[in-house]
């Protein structure tokens, strides 16, 4: 089967290449998928580039890809809540989406909304999972105001949208070309960042769902309420998420002293602070299957290219201007 590979370290155009990869075969617990459509989140560019390199070390080639809709294609002996034949969508939590087939365990799976297509499908695991996953460890309630950075972006498009469904009030950021589509999202508010400043017209919040990272991190102390809460997936990760993430001692004690600042922040308001990393699953996908069936939220697709345009797709989420999701179609 074909499947993208990337053979080293570096830039996306030099690393990437289409290999003819055997076929896997499911494990007891794994389901065999036929992969329709792919999506691209930033994590793949990253991976490349070497930013992860930390956290998991590739042996090359190494596969790409995360996101993931299409047929369950056979199935190991124990999974029970899949046939062959079902339609189906998954946040992988190895990588290997950008294939003709991929394996994966079958907790980490779930149906494909029924009002959804395959490429529709495809936008939603990762930024869904990250977004449900983000907000429910703020505890955001109804009513609650809730400012979601970026809400163009792959995670804010979504963020948004589940937010609301659950009935906070949502102010989000984002520049000129976007400010109408994402109002019509659902956000209360749309701050456009080219023409006006945030922390200017924003205060008093309950939680900061933070996805730009670098100061945008650092100024979310600035609009929350005293005790307030700010979840960040982009930077700065605090010692209790470090640990959580299973960092290393040492990495840790570096990243401690690189964050005595954040640390004075979130001591100065007396905050709850917490860098969140998606635990990939297929609970929390089937909860999201639910709000999709009930149309509370909806894919937003920047672009589908063809599964040869994989890296001109790449390329495209490296250059930070993409409106919701960028789609792989792999089946036609
Ligand atoms: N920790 C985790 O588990 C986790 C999970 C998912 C994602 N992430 C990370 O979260 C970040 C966001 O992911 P994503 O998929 O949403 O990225 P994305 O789709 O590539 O974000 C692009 C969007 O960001 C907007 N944007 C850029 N600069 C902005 C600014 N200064 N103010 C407001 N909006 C701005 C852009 O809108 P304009 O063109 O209008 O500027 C564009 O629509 C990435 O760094 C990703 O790696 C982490």
């Amino acid at each position: 089967m074909k499947a993208l590979t990337i053979l080293g370290y570096g830039d996306t155009k030099s690393n990437l290449k289409f290999q003819e990869v055997d076929k896997p075969t499911p494990k007891e617990n794994e389901v065999l998928i036929e992969c329709h459509a792919a999506s691209i989140n930033p994590i793949d560019y990253k991976i490349i580039h070497g930013e992860l390199k930390a956290i998991s070390k590739l042996t090359f080639p190494a596969r790409i890809g995360f996101d993931v809709s299409g047929v369950v294609a056979a199935k190991g002996k124990n999974v029970r809540e899949f046939e062959i034949g079902d339609e189906v969508y998954s946040r992988t939590p190895n990588p290997g989406t950008f294939a003709e087939f991929i394996t994966t365990g079958s907790s980490y799976v779930a149906p494909k909304p029924k009002n959804l297509s395959f490429k529709e499908a495809a936008c939603i695991p990762l930024a869904g999972i990250t977004s449900l996953q983000a907000l429910t460890l703020a505890q955001m309630k109804e009513g609650e105001r809730v400012l979601i950075h970026a809400g163009s972006g792959g995670v804010g498009s979504f963020a948004t949208q589940y937010a609301k469904s659950k009935g906070a009030y949502v102010i989000t950021t984002t520049s000129t070309s976007n400010v109408n589509w994402v109002k019509a999202l659902g956000a209360d508010e749309v701050v456009d960042y080219k023409k006006q400043n945030y922390l200017e017209i924003v205060s008093n919040v309950d939680i900061v769902f933070e996805t730009l990272g670098g100061q945008y991190t650092l100024d979310a102390f600035k609009v929350i309420k005293d005790r307030g809460r700010i979840v960040s997936i982009a930077e700065h990760i605090d010692p209790i998420s470090a640990k959580e993430m299973g960092i290393n001692k040492i990495l840790r004690i570096i990243l401690g002293l690189k964050e005595k600042k954040l640390m004075k922040l979130i001591r100065s308001k007396d905050a709850f602070y917490r860098f969140v990393r998606l635990q990939t699953n297929g609970r929390d996908l089937r909860e999201i299957t639910t709000l999709i069936e009930e149309e509370k939220i909806k894919p937003i697709i920047d672009t589908v290219y063809r599964f040869e345009e994989c890296i001109t797709a790449l390329q495209k989420q490296e250059s930070g201007r993409v409106k919701g999701k960028l789609v792989i179609e792999i089946k036609r």
